[in-house]
């Protein structure tokens, strides 16, 4: 199938898709199907991690499905377990391995966690070697993403970061944008929470358009210039979730879903020190 799918300039001039796939809890042993069935469906851009564990069947998919590697879009993160120079060029290493591939378009710090001023160090010589095209990060809040930029003077090109109708991050947004980094959305269906499929505002604008919440969802976050990666196993809403450009939402309907934000996650802070130690602590591998 062929979908055109509008594409953002990262900040090192690199076209980025402004819709991918992600794969995030979706068994090992069903990620091989899935991510076939997406790329048939005309998606091109992969949302990955090694915490994932499913990085091999991601390459699987990538292999069987013969599209040229110029085509696609590829994305891995580094575990916290792997911060500091050396065990992230040791990281990268292995997820390329594991994903059959000689580079990734976009490596990002998982967490905000550990020695990720090293880590950085080394992904700046990675995206020079060309292993790495892309380097950014994720859950890093606006305090720590300025940080790292202005301290090591390489900037991130991506902050992917919990952003939903719930959690709208705009603050966030503007601060990625002073810093010319592009803010991309994890969770951006909140993964059902809160009835968001049945949200009434936003099920009245879908019914306004002829589309799924879902879909608005989507439009919403691209509209404001953000990057998505809905994840689904089934290729119908697969299918739904990347035909959302044949329609555009009105300012009123902006303003109707701007006040659905409650400014909170609906899954955790960062910065919440039993996360921090909950998450810097979990092992991925010996
Ligand atoms: N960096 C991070 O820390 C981080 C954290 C979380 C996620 N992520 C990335 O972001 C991606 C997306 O986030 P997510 O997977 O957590 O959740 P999500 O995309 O917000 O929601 C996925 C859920 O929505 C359902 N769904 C998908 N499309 C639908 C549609 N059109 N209508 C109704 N239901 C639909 C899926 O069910 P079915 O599969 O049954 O369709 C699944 O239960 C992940 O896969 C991962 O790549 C990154």
């Amino acid at each position: 199938m062929s979908v055109t799918i509008p594409a953002v300039k990262l900040n090192n001039g690199q076209q980025m898709p402004i819709v991918g796939f992600g794969v995030f809890q979706i068994p090992a042993e069903q990620t091989e199907k899935a991510v076939s069935e997406a790329l048939a469906a005309g998606y091109r851009h992969l949302d990955t991690a090694a915490s994932y564990g499913n990085e091999e069947a991601v390459g699987r998919a990538i292999a069987a499905s013969g599209i040229a590697r110029d085509d696609l879009f590829v994305t891995t993160k580094l575990w916290v377990q792997d911060a500091g120079e050396e065990p992230t060029r040791a990281a990268v290493d292995a997820s390329l391995q594991r994903l059959g591939l000689d580079y990734v378009d976009l490596y990002l710090i998982h967490q905000p966690y550990g020695d990720y001023y090293g880590s950085w160090r080394t992904l700046r010589s990675l995206t020079e070697e060309g292993r790495v095209r892309s380097a950014g990060v994720s859950n890093f809040h606006s305090d720590r993403l300025v940080d790292l930029a202005e301290r090591t003077g390489f900037t991130p090109a991506v902050n992917q970061i919990e952003t939903h109708p719930y959690f709208q991050r705009q603050t966030d947004q503007d601060v990625m944008a002073g810093l010319g980094v592009q803010h991309q959305s994890w969770g951006g269906f909140a993964e059902g929470r809160n009835n968001l499929f049945t949200d009434p505002v936003l099920s009245d604008i879908a019914a306004e358009h002829g589309r799924s919440v879902g879909q608005v969802v989507l439009r919403w976050l691209t509209q404001r210039g953000i990057v998505v990666i809905p994840k689904s196993v089934r290729p119908e809403r697969m299918a739904e979730n990347l035909d959302i450009f044949g329609f555009t939402l009105s300012a009123d309907e902006l303003i109707r879903i701007a006040a659905l934000d409650t400014g909170a996650s609906l899954f955790f802070d960062h910065r919440d020190p039993a996360m921090v130690s909950a998450l810097g602590s979990r092992r991925i591998h010996e």
